[in-house]
Formats: C-alpha cells, structure tokens, sequence
C-alpha cells in the first residue's frame, strides 16, 4: 500500500501558545495513521527571516522538537527532524525562487504584516519566505499540509508553484492539500480577542503558553478581556466570550451548542475557570513528557538524527529529479 505523505513545520521563533497547540501540535499527532507517513520539521531556515541569537534560537528549536514529542510526535511513524539538518530544503528552494513570479509574492499578507513590523529588516529572505516552504512541502511530495487558517494562502502558492513547474517541466510534484482544524484554526489573544493569540505579544497575559504554570494559566485567563453583557453565549460581536467558548469545545470535546448550554445561567467567573481548569487537564502531562525529553539529550538528539536521515533520502529523490528536468545534473 502506497502511503500518502504528510508535512508540517513549525517555525522555533518564541514560547509556544496554546495557538500553535491547537492549530497544530494536537493534530499532528492525531494525523499518524496506518496510511499515511509524516515528516514533522522545526522550521529554523524560516525562523531567520526574523533577526534572531543564535544561541537562543538553537535551545528553542531543541524546545520545540522536545515539545513535538511530548505531544506525541512518534518518530515511528513520522520523521522528526530540523529543517536546516537536511540541505535539500534550501536547494530545492532555489530552484522553485527562479520559477516564481515577483508579482505572486507581493499579494501574500504574511509579508506584507511582517515587513511593516520591522521595518528595519526588509530582507529577501522574508519576500521569499512562501517558496522555501513550499519547498518544504514539495520535497516530500506531500498530499496533506496540516497549517493553521493562517497559512492557507502559503499552501495556495505551493500549489501554484507545484502546477506551473509540471506543467512546464512534466509531471514532478504531487499537489499538496492543505488541512485547516474545524475548530482550533485560530484561538485569539486573551487581551485583545480581534487578534490572533500571539507568542509575540508583548503583554504575556495575551497568550497561555504551552509550559506555563497551571496557577499562571488560571490567573491568565481569569484576566481575559469579556464584555458587559454578562451572558455566555457564541456571538462574533463578543469576541471575548466566543473566543473562551471556542477554546473551551477544544479541549473538552464538545460541540459549541453542548458548552453554551452547559454554561446556561451561570456567570463569566465560571466559564473562565471552566477553561483554565480543561486547559490545565490536557498540558500536565504534555508538560511532565516535555521535562522528561529535555533531560534527554542523547535520545532527542539520536530521534532528530534518523528524522533527519529518513527525510534526506526522500528530499534526496526529488532534487534529483528537479535538477535532471532543469538540466542542471550531468547524465547518469
Ligand atoms: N510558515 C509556517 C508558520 O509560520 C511554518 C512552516 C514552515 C510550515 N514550513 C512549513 C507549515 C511547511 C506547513 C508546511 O506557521
């Protein structure tokens, strides 16, 4: 039986929220089934897009393989593996940079938002960034792109690269899906609920991270921005209530109407400690996993290296073949 491919990445750029948990981390794991193979990467060539310390960068990109694994990331059925350990990436990456337009990178928003942010580093890298990842998905011939809402127009241009390279050169890529959770695509920031939950918020209060403390968890969602009108219920005008509602359906399992109606009568106060309580449930033992994996070097380390390993020789294949319809490999 031919599996069919995953790919996912995810960038080592700060703490991990409960944003990157439910948009990703849970349902990476959940996606390891017998027909189909994973390769899960911590995307650090993306990361240096953005002006980072080295030696930060490394720590929290071994932080976030440890994490994967905690969250049950099994190097059985998926590679695990660090985007700058297998070269292929950035090769591929420049192969794809000469067949895509300027015009197609200028419509992305994600550039457009970053380069405002800082706007002390406009850097090629950044314009460029959705062509590395679409090589990170191409390299595998991946059929399903786990991404946040987010992300949805990164995979789009894959897409797009993927279709006008076969068109031109012949069949090479498989066309990759992208796969956005019905709930879960976008939990918002606790101070501001118009946002989306950010690891770069300067106010820590905005996010619950993935590591924090349960008490810091029940004070921070204790502070979580509301409204006045004083009664539970979902509603895109009261994006406060919505948003606490929608992370509590994440980590209970329940349908909206189920936890609107399970709240009926009761108070903010409730509800607040309701989420931080079924939040709290599901992270103790990510959190106690997490602890157990970082103490571990030499197994994380030798975990990273066959991910590595199993991801070049498939990466391998596909420049190969890129490279032979480019005319940039001798014959062999
Ligand atoms: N750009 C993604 C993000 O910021 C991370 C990422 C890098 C990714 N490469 C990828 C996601 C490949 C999916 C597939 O969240």
């Amino acid at each position: 039986m031919d599996k069919k491919i995953v790919l996912s990445g995810i960038q080592p750029s700060g703490v991990l929220t409960l944003g990157n948990y439910a948009g990703a981390l849970r349902n990476w794991s959940r996606l390891q089934r017998e027909d189909r193979y994973c390769y899960y990467c911590v995307a650090n060539l993306h990361a240096i897009t953005v002006r980072q310390e080295s030696e930060a960068l490394l720590k929290r990109t071994f932080d976030a393989a440890a994490l994967l694994l905690a969250c049950g990331v099994d190097p059985k059925r998926s590679s695990l593996f660090i985007q700058s350990h297998v070269s292929e990436h950035a090769e591929l990456a420049w192969a794809l940079d000469c067949n895509t337009y300027m015009g197609e990178l200028n419509r992305m928003t994600q550039y457009k938002d970053k380069s405002a942010r800082h706007a002390d580093n406009i850097n090629a890298g950044l314009f460029t960034y959705p062509v590395l990842m679409a090589a990170d998905i191409l390299l595998y011939q991946a059929s399903y792109v786990p991404v946040g809402k987010d992300q949805k127009q990164h995979v789009e241009i894959a897409r797009d690269i993927a279709d006008r390279f076969n068109k031109n050169y012949g069949e090479t890529f498989v066309m990759p899906e992208p796969l956005i959770p019905q709930v879960g695509g976008k939990v918002m920031s606790l101070q501001d609920p118009t946002k989306k939950m950010s690891k770069s918020d300067p106010n820590p209060n905005a996010f619950v991270a993935i590591m924090d403390e349960p008490d810091v968890i029940v004070k921070k969602f204790k502070r979580a921005v509301t409204d006045s009108v004083g009664v539970i219920a979902y509603d895109e005008e009261r994006p406060g209530v919505s948003n606490l509602l929608s992370i509590y359906c994440i980590f209970t399992g329940m349908t909206m109407d189920e936890a609107v109606a399970s709240f009926e009568g009761q108070g903010y106060g409730k509800l607040k400690a309701a989420v931080a309580d079924a939040v709290i449930n599901e992270l103790m033992p990510i959190q106690a996993e997490y602890s157990r994996i970082i103490k571990d070097e030499a197994y994380l380390r030798s975990v990273l290296r066959e991910g590595a390993d199993a991801a070049r020789a498939a990466a391998r294949r596909t420049v190969r073949d890129v490279y032979t319809r480019l005319g940039l490999s001798l014959a062999e």
